[in-house]
């Protein structure tokens, strides 16, 4: 028994895992191992090895963490597909009107909900705080091109090329292709806003506007010097809404860019029924629709146009895409 190691019952802490004191009586005859002289700490140190029982148990357990955990996976995935889907701005064509579903509690994403301020550039505010009204509205950065067919706001049929990348027709453009198709907009309105598009000279574009910073003449208090910077914004106001032309610092690179947002009063939105959602705080994952009709289509134009107005890029795809809309239309 010199050069043995001895194998004895469970230590606490694996019986614990194990099952409360699970261990087994085995013969010291079958405990002993023929270890080398060098091993004698190692040789003299007891070894905890659960029983039979004990590793069914573990076994067990580890089974039912792994559904658990399964379980816990797959709630996650469908609560984040949900919140996906929720986030998802959707248009649907009805008989005489192109219907936008927005969220109206996705205050980090492209739609949020501000409330009108004398300087036009609006206070975002806490949706489910406050009781939404005509003070308020909501501010969409709505999209006009994806890069992939993934998305139920998607034109397949509207496709073009961008610095050699393929682009298919999104959001803006689906709502104008549906327009054209239910008649909402003719062909002509198109064919008149290419022209339109054409006569913006480079000088004209918004995100070709310097950004003026003001340095005060007086140096304030501690040695700091206030600076003011002054960033143009451009907006178009219709009855039934504004689309602004807003100069942004880039995110991933230097310099400015113009954005595009689209400005719908949230007295001029609709429940799910479709009648005018009624003044109150936003209720948890509320969507709210805008519907595009005849009487308020030129507001698409509108909305094209400061495409156009924002930068060379946006300009040329704008022709793109309404091009693409006027082949489309021709063929059906
Ligand atoms: N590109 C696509 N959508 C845009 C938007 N709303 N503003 C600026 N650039 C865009």
């Amino acid at each position: 028994m010199k050069n043995g190691l001895k194998i004895e019952s469970l230590t606490p802490a694996l019986s614990r895992l194990t099952g409360e004191g699970e261990s087994f009586a085995v013969s010291d005859e079958n405990l002993w191992l023929d270890l080398p002289d060098g091993h004698s700490q190692i040789r003299n140190r007891p070894i905890a090895v659960p029983s039979p029982i004990g590793w069914e148990r573990v076994r067990v357990r580890a089974g039912r963490l792994s559904i658990i955990l399964f379980a816990l996976i797959c709630l996650t995935f469908r609560t984040f597909c949900a919140d996906a889907e929720y986030k998802q701005v959707r248009i649907e064509t009805l008989t005489n009107a192109v219907r936008v579903r927005l969220p109206l509690t996705d205050v980090t994403g492209k739609v949020r909900v501000k409330e009108k301020s004398s300087d036009g550039f609006g206070l975002p505010v806490a949706p489910s705080k406050t009781i939404l009204g005509k003070k308020h509205y909501l501010e969409w950065q709505i999209g006009y091109d994806i890069p992939n067919t993934n998305s139920p706001s998607v034109v397949p049929e509207i496709k073009f090329l961008r610095n050699g990348e393929t682009k298919y027709g999104h959001e803006l453009s689906k709502i104008i292709f549906e327009a054209v198709r239910i008649g909402l907009l003719s062909t002509n309105d198109l064919v008149r806003e290419i022209e339109a598009l054409k006569k913006i000279r480079p000088t004209e574009f918004e995100e070709s506007q310097p950004v003026q910073v003001e340095t005060a003449t007086n140096t304030m208090t501690d040695g700091f010097q206030s600076t003011v910077q002054r960033l143009p914004q451009f907006t178009k106001t219709t009855p039934h809404g504004w689309v602004q032309i807003q100069l942004k610092q880039k995110q991933h690179a230097v310099g400015y860019q113009a954005m595009v947002y689209v400005c719908l009063p949230l007295d001029e939105v609709l429940t799910p029924d479709g009648l005018p959602r009624k003044a109150g705080p936003a209720k948890s994952k509320e969507t709210v629709y805008y519907d595009f009709t005849r009487e308020n289509a030129a507001f698409l134009l509108d909305i094209i146009h400061a495409f156009g107005l924002a930068s060379r890029q946006h300009n040329e795809d704008m022709a793109h895409i309404l091009g693409k809309i006027l082949e489309t239309s021709a063929s059906r």
